[in-house]
């Protein structure tokens, strides 16, 4: 008797060192309002999210399996259970190559509540009320930055039967460019400008807020100062039809009623889509029905196709991005021709395999050269001052280098910094896509986005992109040659604290008098024939336009 109970509690405590058994089928459900896991699988006037699950098998304290949206499966290794405490590695495919990132979770009453990492690079920033514009006044201090957060992701096990392996992908295809390239299709000689819709609302854009903002860039000048394209970013996609056409899902009703619309305002359209079988949000994408999908958006109307390279990576070798793009940039041509109403192109794909040694050849009128961007200042600065170094030669009237939307008003960034933001993507010459909610746009914002001094550098028909002329330390001096002769310059302080700027004639490849306008003061500063300089608060740009 005595030794049977010793032996119970034994096999208790032994139970309970026991690490929990996550074996199974796992899916994420999405978060409610209250930011805990929502009940239900639909978010309130959305279609349902794309499903992922995640498949684990157990052996005592640890585990692997893999992770699977659609046809997207990443492997899951080095998975660890420590009580309630969960980690394990994901492998995440980026340009071809294996990246592991680290995830950590908790066990919960619910399931399982996972925390994916903020990706790198992505820092905090200040926030505040910048000072005004101006020469030597000191920059006041910014409120407390709030860093970004990493994403949390619930899980419910649907299964605790163990999961199959993860399927063997199939071969990848290869796709060459056709040797002549794409035709020009005549667009976009000088950036692109208008409004995306994912910097601000993610996954919530949908037919009402492209009316409601479409009608606001009419009320609030945003058209008149340039701001003709309005782009809805991915989440728009619905099924395909028996025919293989594809839908958009409930957001939008009627696309062709919609670009109907938005054309009334004297504006245009843009939309998303992918060369892989899904787009970066698990939506459908343009796979193997690339001349299709180009004819149903000519049909209705749009103006503008932003096609990001996402999912393609499942199906295609990484060369294949030239061919991938150029499959799509014909039928964009093609489509465009057949129903008189030519189409925008603009590549996503992060800046990979030297894009812009080909897109121009696959039909691109824009690429972007960086991942994504986020509204703070460590992101901007770095994909501003130090990504798009040595590009320029790949930019000019017709096919822009892509720095990504802008954050401006988004509130991550102080007013000072937007300016910087607003005047570095002017020189530039980069696409300017404001990335804020433009049915309520506080007056300073709209201030420096319609700012036309500025624009008119952005889009100075020349299409020179401007360039590093000085750095040292945190000042850097840019420039930019406009058609009439004259030079944009930017004097940027990167650093802390207020600083002197000097932009040295020498430096900027010019001599003799030359008068100084400054673009955010919208002041003259007078007559010089060595050198201008200005204190510049920290953060802060004196944008000027130097004319013989
Ligand atoms: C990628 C792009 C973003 C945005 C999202 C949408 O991350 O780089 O600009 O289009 O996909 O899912």
């Amino acid at each position: 008797m005595k030794f049977s109970s010793a032996f119970t509690i034994a096999l208790l405590a032994a139970h309970a060192l026991c690490a929990a058994d996550l074996t199974g089928t796992w899916v994420v459900v999405p978060a409610g309002p209250d930011g805990k896991p929502a009940t239900s699988m639909l978010i309130a006037g959305g279609p349902p999210p794309p499903v992922v699950n995640y498949f684990i098998a157990a052996k005592g304290d640890t585990f692997a399996g893999y992770l699977s949206q659609g046809q997207n499966n990443s492997a899951i290794t080095d998975g660890k259970v420590d009580g309630d405490n969960v980690t394990f590695n994901v492998i995440r495919q980026f340009g071809g190559n294996d990246i592991k990132v680290a995830y950590s979770a908790k066990i919960t009453a619910d399931g399982l509540t996972i925390t994916i990492p903020v990706p790198a690079g992505r820092g905090g920033g200040g926030r505040g009320r910048g000072p005004a514009f101006g020469f030597g006044a000191p920059p006041v201090a910014t409120a407390a930055a709030t860093p970004p957060q990493p994403m949390l992701q619930f899980l419910r096990r649907t299964s605790t039967a163990v999961p199959p392996p993860m399927p063997v992908p199939p071969a990848k295809e290869t796709l060459n460019p056709p040797a002549a390239g794409v035709k020009y299709d005549g667009l976009a000689k000088t950036p692109p400008m208008g409004w995306n819709s994912w910097n601000k609302f993610q996954a919530r854009v949908n037919d009402q807020v492209v009316r409601d903002v479409a009608d606001a860039m009419v009320k609030n000048g945003m058209r008149d100062a340039g701001y003709v394209y309005v782009n809805i970013d991915d989440t728009w996609e619905g099924t395909r039809d028996a025919q293989g056409n594809i839908r958009a899902n409930e957001k939008f009703p009627d696309m062709k009623a919609l670009a109907d619309y938005v054309h009334s305002k004297g504006l245009k359209l843009g939309i998303y889509s992918s060369p892989g079988p899904k787009t970066c949000a698990g939506y459908e994408g343009s796979y193997q029905h690339e001349a299709q999908d180009a004819q149903t958006w000519a049909a209705w109307g749009i103006d503008y196709l932003k096609y990001d390279w996402c999912s393609a990576t499942q199906v295609y070798t990484p060369d294949s991005q030239p061919g991938a793009y150029a499959k799509m940039g014909q039928a964009l041509l093609d489509a465009g021709l057949a129903s008189g109403h030519p189409i925008v192109y603009s590549l996503c794909q992060y800046g990979q395999v030297d894009v812009g040694t080909w897109g121009a050849n696959a039909g691109g009128n824009l690429w972007r050269t960086t991942g994504d961007i986020s509204d703070n200042w460590a992101s901007m600065s770095n994909i501003g001052f130090t990504q798009q170094i040595g590009r320029e030669k790949f930019s000019g009237p017709g096919h822009w280098n892509d720095p990504d939307m802008l954050e401006i008003g988004n509130g991550g960034m102080t007013d000072t910094e937007y300016r910087t933001h607003m005047s570095l993507w002017s020189l530039l010459a980069a696409p300017l896509l404001a990335g804020n909610d433009l049915r309520s746009v506080a007056p300073d914002i709209l201030e420096i986005l319609t700012n036309k001094e500025v624009i008119a550098i952005d889009q100075d028909p020349l299409g020179k992109q401007g360039v590093q002329v000085s750095k040292d330390g945190d000042a850097e001096v840019w420039a930019r040659t406009l058609a009439d002769g004259s030079i944009a310059v930017g004097l940027f302080n990167r650093g802390a604290t207020q600083i002197p700027v000097a932009a040295n004639w020498s430096a900027l490849g010019i001599s003799g008098a030359y008068k100084a306008r400054d673009l955010w003061a919208h002041a003259d500063r007078g007559t010089g024939s060595d050198e201008f300089w200005a204190n510049v608060p920290s953060h802060g740009v004196v944008l000027l336009k130097l004319t013989k």
